[in-house]
């Protein structure tokens, strides 16, 4: 595929290179298209290089060819990072004083912009309508992360990681064609990863929950434009970066779980959907060791490790909103091995009806399946008025964590 890659002038232009690298590692053909005022943060020679394409700036090279205009009908995706505050207010008027403002003025791909700039910046009320306006003229903004800024300063601003873009950018691309819910001025709370139950200061009882999944249905619910809530016990992989649309918020255990959905779903700004995708651990020592537990080098007994119930967090949930306590939409996650009595199918059906949720997400899980892996298959079961309706999907997780919003928002925009 073509893709340019636009760079405007900003101290996160370093950034891009990454992006760029992302992009032709997959065998992307990446044309970088830099601002002029860019090439004082990373020059040309960066840009030739890594992409194995030449550079221009202007419009009034390769005056022959009308480079714009080939340019953007050869382009299948154009991402714009960082986008500056001015780069975007050029867009948003339809200036092209330059090749990059003129290619993207003609092109008719979908074209991504990664903001990068200070928090005031970004606030700024200009700022905001021309973001505003961008996304109502088709284009995507993407949020920019919550942190670090150039100096010691920090809030929001910053580009996102290079991977977070690419992964946008791609999502735009997947989503073309297909339903494109609106979820903003939704909030969804969202568990991932697994918890894990203290033994001793040392050790725990755990469970092979990567939190990919959870990952993936938070960031397609921001992608949409939710207001979300993350909140992640143990991960083997990286916690996504936070943005204004994006909280994250870590735990360990169950009970600790428990208290961080409470807040967020019973607090005061309700939530209108709560996924839990986080493997919860049913039981818990009765009591933790204050020190580590030691073996007697002389016996070969092992201790005896008595455990209790933990709260059923999502049944907890369910009875909450019949008490009137909330009314959020509530989906949980069932990971089935199958038995050689009953199937996946009916392990499932069977844990749908006795959690009481308002729809359930079969995974059939075992040695090789889906624990751990960016590929997933899985039944969304559904309560209706005459039973349970099923939908399979397969593919990677990303593809069923859009698929799932998509019905979480159609069930929210149908009872709104
Ligand atoms: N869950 C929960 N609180 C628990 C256990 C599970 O909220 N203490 C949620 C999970 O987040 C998931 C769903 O319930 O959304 C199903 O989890 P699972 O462990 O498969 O179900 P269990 O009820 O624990 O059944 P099993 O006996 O098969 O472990």
């Amino acid at each position: 595929m073509r893709i340019i890659l636009g760079i405007g002038g900003g101290i996160a232009a370093y950034k891009a290179a990454m992006l760029l690298r992302l992009f032709s590692e997959q065998g992307h053909d990446v044309v970088a298209m830099p601002t002029r005022s860019s090439l004082n943060f990373v020059g040309a020679a960066t840009w030739e290089a890594l992409s194995g394409n030449p550079v221009r700036t202007s419009v009034f090279e390769d005056v022959d060819s009308v480079n714009h205009v080939r340019q953007a009908e050869m382009a299948e995706l154009i991402v714009v990072a960082p986008a500056t505050a001015d780069l975007m207010s050029k867009v948003v008027t339809g200036r092209a004083d330059d090749l990059l403002t003129a290619t993207i003025l003609t092109a008719t791909c979908p074209i991504v912009f990664a903001p990068a700039m200070h928090t005031q910046m970004w606030n700024n009320p200009a700022t905001r309508r021309n973001v505003a306006q961008l996304r109502r003229d088709g284009f995507t903004v993407i949020e920019p992360a919550v942190g670090r800024l150039t100096g010691r300063d920090s809030g929001a601003g910053r580009l996102p990681e290079p991977a977070e873009i690419h992964r946008q950018a791609l999502a735009v691309l997947t989503s073309q064609g297909t339903e494109n819910p609106d979820l903003t001025g939704r909030r969804i709370v969202v568990t991932a990863g697994g918890t894990r139950e203290a033994l001793d200061p040392v050790r725990y009882l755990g469970n092979r929950s990567s939190g990919r999944q959870g990952i993936a249905i938070a960031q397609a619910a921001a992608d949409l434009g939710a207001s979300v809530d993350l909140i992640v016990a143990h991960l083997e992989v990286e916690a996504p970066e936070p943005t204004e649309r994006l909280r994250v918020h870590r735990v360990s255990s169950a009970l600790e779980l428990e208290s961080s959905v409470h807040a967020s779903v019973l607090g005061e700004d309700s939530a209108d959907a709560v996924v839990m995708t986080a493997a919860v651990a049913d039981f818990r020592p009765k009591s933790m060791a204050t020190t580590k537990i030691k073996k007697d080098p002389d016996a070969d007994d092992a201790p005896s490790i008595e455990l209790v119930r933990n709260p059923d967090i999502l049944k907890g949930l369910v009875d909450s909103r019949r008490r009137g306590e909330h009314s959020a939409f509530l989906v949980g996650f069932a990971a089935e091995t199958g038995s050689p009595e009953h199937s996946v199918a009916e392990l499932g059906e069977a844990k749908f009806r006795s959690k009481g949720s308002d729809m359930l997400v079969v995974n059939e899980v075992g040695s090789e399946l889906v624990f751990g892996r960016d590929e997933t298959a899985a039944t969304i079961l559904v309560a209706t008025n005459d039973g349970i309706a099923s939908e399979s999907v397969s593919g990677p997780k990303a593809v069923l964590a859009r698929r799932l919003m998509t019905r979480v928002a159609s069930h929210l925009n149908i009872g709104s």
